[in-house]
């Protein structure tokens, strides 16, 4: 197929153009840094500038590659400060979940363009009530923190309008992988803290999986929602201590919850009631198998340490 790749130059678009390739797939790559046609262009796929708030050219760049099937993997937080506030923070990713999803939409009825893969996100969104572990038919939080509050209704909002137009909505775990910072960081620098008793589920996918599930529902011909995590959603008391192991960083703080309400707000303690998702309707449908079934050996093998099953023997 001929596939445009929004977001070619990101963290899973990096990884997703050359298993593209590899299926035999025609891509076209956008970016939106200036420098980063090259990197596209090193993957194999035709870079092309664009800024998806930009309906025009989002319709001029669309039409001009004719695909017929498009991916969605733009957001906005390199260089982002996660202050307790994090709507700030994801303001133009939420911008990009909305308006630039329209734009794309819009373009690709005009185009007629078969298949639209996007974007979402699992973690942290499931109702904050119930079992641990939550399916794409559970209930969304309904009363999200006010700072996540916007966000909230941005991922919604992508969610809909995609599989209303009979694509795809890919709810990925957090993202962690070899060159990623995202989580990496704060925690190599102990800024992140295990909230309360760290009771709070979270679910994780290592890059690489999420771009060879993104693969594989770009075969897929229905309209559907997934949640691409791996196997083992899990408290934060337990993956937090084994992802700073990884990084060789120092264990983790502790905080009560109440002193992390002060310091970091809603956001953080939303972390310490969340619940996990659960991969299998991506499993059975999409044949998918994530080769890190667990963060245990994930973050080991991302960042270096060594799993946990060695560790316990010391
Ligand atoms: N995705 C999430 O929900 C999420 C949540 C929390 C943390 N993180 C972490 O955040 C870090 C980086 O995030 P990121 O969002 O910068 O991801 P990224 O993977 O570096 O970038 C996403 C892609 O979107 C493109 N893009 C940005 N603005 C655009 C625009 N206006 N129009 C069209 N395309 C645009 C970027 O182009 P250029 O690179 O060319 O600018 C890039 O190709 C990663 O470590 C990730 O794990 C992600």
């Amino acid at each position: 197929m001929r596939v445009l790749v929004v977001g070619a130059s990101g963290a899973i678009g990096t990884r997703l153009v050359p298993r593209l390739i590899e299926r035999g797939h025609q891509v076209t790559g956008t970016f939106r840094s200036p420098g980063n046609a090259d990197r596209v262009r090193a993957l194999g796929a035709e870079p092309v500038a664009l800024d998806l708030l930009d309906p025009a050219a989002v319709r001029r760049v669309v039409l001009a590659a004719g695909p017929e099937a498009i991916i969605h993997q733009a957001t906005a937080l390199s260089n982002v400060r996660f202050s307790r506030n994090l709507d700030r923070s994801f303001a133009l990713t939420n911008r990009l979940r909305t308006e630039g999803t329209d734009a794309l939409l819009a373009a690709a009825r005009e185009a007629g363009v078969r298949r639209f893969v996007a974007q979402s996100f699992a973690s942290y969104r499931y109702a904050r009530v119930g079992g641990p572990v939550k399916t794409e038919d559970d209930p969304l939080d309904p009363e999200p923190p006010a700072v996540a509050r916007q966000t909230n209704v941005a991922m919604s909002y992508l969610d809909q309008a995609v599989t209303g137009a009979g694509g795809v909505a890919l709810r990925y775990g957090g993202f962690y992988g070899p060159g990623d910072d995202g989580l990496a960081g704060p925690v190599r620098k102990r800024q992140f803290p295990v909230i309360g008793d760290g009771a709070g589920i979270s679910s994780f996918i290592h890059l690489d999986d999420a771009a060879a599930a993104t693969v594989l529902a770009l075969e897929r011909d229905e309209a559907g929602l997934y949640n691409i995590v791996d196997d083992e959603p899990a408290p934060m008391r337990e993956w937090l201590p084994v992802l700073a192991q990884a990084l060789g960083a120092k264990p983790p703080r502790h905080v009560p919850r109440w002193i992390a309400r002060v310091v970091a707000g809603g956001g953080l303690v939303m972390m310490a009631e969340s619940r996990g998702a659960s991969n299998a309707k991506a499993k059975r449908e999409l044949g998918w198998t994530p080769r890190y079934p667990s963060w245990r050996q994930g973050f080991a093998a991302a960042y270096g340490g060594r799993p946990e099953s060695l560790l316990a023997g010391d």
